[in-house]
């Protein structure tokens, strides 16, 4: 991995102002300046530290977070080939796996780590995290969609759990849509919606019993944790402030 992309990743200092430090020569790698921050590292192996720091080593425990876009499998591995989550995280450990999962077609924030206890903390049903989507349907819900919706509505044999529902747009206009096959004319609305269980095709399932499709799904927040300005198809290491408020 490039000695710049390792710093930044870990959350110390933005790309540029890494850049800026390795030319100074403020960082060093096994006690060595290295003034170019492309020069290739051992995320495994070197010891990097960033004004006088040590950058802590990929091989501990990982929390990072990835702007997942649509087309991508949440799986570690998939037998026919096809693009997986996996793929866009180059540079780091094998032993890291995605906490839940995405829909192949959901795009947004998808947590990793390789600590076992977090993700099955985070993933225990009786932890009860919100997690907020941005959802683009077809059609307008009514009020009395949106109050089912908030209710809870029939989906794989049981009754989802309270959710909270905001309206936040409509347009005439097509919407984007992550896969371009299915871009549909006419009227989208767009809606937050805050669940904390984790259904299969939750979102997806709970708007089709209202009678909407939802055409786009992008998840921005786990708890009080966000994507932020991170670019779709980019991974970024949780800062411990983040790990410990996720901690439950
Ligand atoms: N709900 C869905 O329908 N899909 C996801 O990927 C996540 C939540």
């Amino acid at each position: 991995m490039r000695l710049e992309k390792y710093i930044a990743t870990s959350g110390i200092a933005s790309r540029r102002a890494v850049k800026r430090a390795i030319r100074e020569g403020r960082v060093t790698v096994n006690g060595t300046e290295i003034f170019i921050p492309g020069h290739p590292i051992d995320v495994e192996r070197d010891c990097i530290e960033f004004e006088g720091k040590r950058v802590e080593p990929l091989t501990e425990r990982i929390y990072l977070m990835l702007n997942k876009p649509a087309g991508y499998l949440t799986t570690r591995r998939d037998e026919r080939g096809r693009p997986t989550v996996m793929d866009l995280l180059t540079d780091l450990p094998k032993s890291i796996y995605p906490v839940g999962r995405l829909d192949l077609e959901t795009e947004g924030l998808l947590l990793f780590t390789n600590d076992g206890n977090f993700a099955n903390r985070m993933m225990h049903p009786s932890h009860e995290i919100d997690k907020t989507y941005l959802a683009w349907v077809n059609g307008v819900p009514s009020q009395r969609a949106l109050e089912r919706l908030r209710n809870g509505v029939a989906i794989h044999g049981g009754k989802t759990a309270p959710a909270k529902i905001k309206q936040l747009d409509v347009k005439a206009a097509p919407m984007p849509s992550a896969n371009s096959n299915k871009r549909k004319n006419g009227i989208v609305a767009k809606l937050r919606v805050i669940i904390h269980e984790g259904k299969k095709r939750q979102v997806r399932l709970m708007f089709k019993a209202v009678g909407h499709r939802v055409i786009r799904l992008k998840r921005t927040h786990i708890g009080e944790l966000g994507l932020g300005n991170l670019p779709q198809g980019q991974y970024r290491f949780l800062t411990p402030t983040e790990i410990a408020k996720l901690q439950v």
